[in-house]
């Protein structure tokens, strides 16, 4: 059966569009857990949009499944990491301007610059895995980096809107996810996962863990919003 990793950014975003306490992924998070997700997962950005320090933490302390940290390929993040050390390091590429993480980390690329982080970390006993683009180029060459696991990035499939495109797409997370296990590296996936698209991922045996955020936290919303009107309304009336 495959694991579930829960990214609740989005639990920050709608704190930090107030600047206020609420609502708090720290408290999130237990819900997460109560609900039987296998991991929590945060990325903490440069620029701070939503998960802040303080939040990582206090993650830190409290998770008791697994915290998977994503953050970008850099030395002031490794730092950051090793001092809270979390169960998993996902390096992912990080643009300013981008609303998400639009594509995966082009290890190929930038292997030294990536080879000397991954060594960071695991220099402090932290496993990392490699959030990528379904390309068997990117998988060759994260497992030169001897990271431990490969996230294929699933945003083309998500966003795929005719059916020809979903196939090509499913067919290459399909091939690379087995490559990657071929390699020895587990392998997870995550990016635009939603109640709808998720099922038929599920047929890869070789993904044995979801990333999945914003389409949680959106219906997690909706099926709540009822609830809420009506406390409020029998609060004031
Ligand atoms: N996995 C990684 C590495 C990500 O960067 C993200 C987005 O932050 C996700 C999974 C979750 O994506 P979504 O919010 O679209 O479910």
């Amino acid at each position: 059966m495959a694991r579930l990793g829960v990214n609740i950014d989005h639990v920050a975003t709608l704190r930090q569009a107030r600047g206020g306490r609420e609502p708090d992924p720290v408290a999130a998070a237990v819900l997460v857990e109560l609900a039987g997700a296998d991991g929590l997962v945060v990325h903490l950005r440069e620029d701070r949009r939503h998960i802040q320090n303080r939040d990582l933490s206090l993650l830190r302390e409290i998770v008791q499944t697994k915290l998977d940290l994503e953050m970008a390929a850099d030395e002031a993040m490794a730092k950051i990491a090793l001092s809270v050390k979390p169960h998993l390091v996902t390096l992912v590429p990080e643009r300013r301007q981008e609303l998400t993480t639009e594509g995966g980390l082009d290890v190929a690329a930038q292997r030294d610059r990536v080879q000397h982080i991954v060594d960071l970390l695991h220099d402090g006993g932290i496993p990392v895995s490699l959030f990528i683009d379904p390309d068997t180029n990117q998988i060759k060459a994260a497992h030169r980096l001897s990271v431990d696991y490969v996230e294929i990035h699933t945003g083309r499939y998500a966003n795929a809107r005719r059916l020809k495109e979903e196939e090509a797409e499913f067919e290459a997370i399909a091939q690379t996810a087995k490559l990657a296990y071929k390699l020895g590296m587990g392998v997870s996936a995550g990016h635009g996962l939603n109640y709808r698209n998720v099922k038929r991922l599920t047929q890869i045996q070789e993904i044995v863990e979801y990333n999945i955020g914003h389409s949680i936290i959106a219906r997690a919303v909706m099926i709540g919003l009822e609830a809420a009107v009506r406390e409020m309304k029998a609060i004031i009336s």
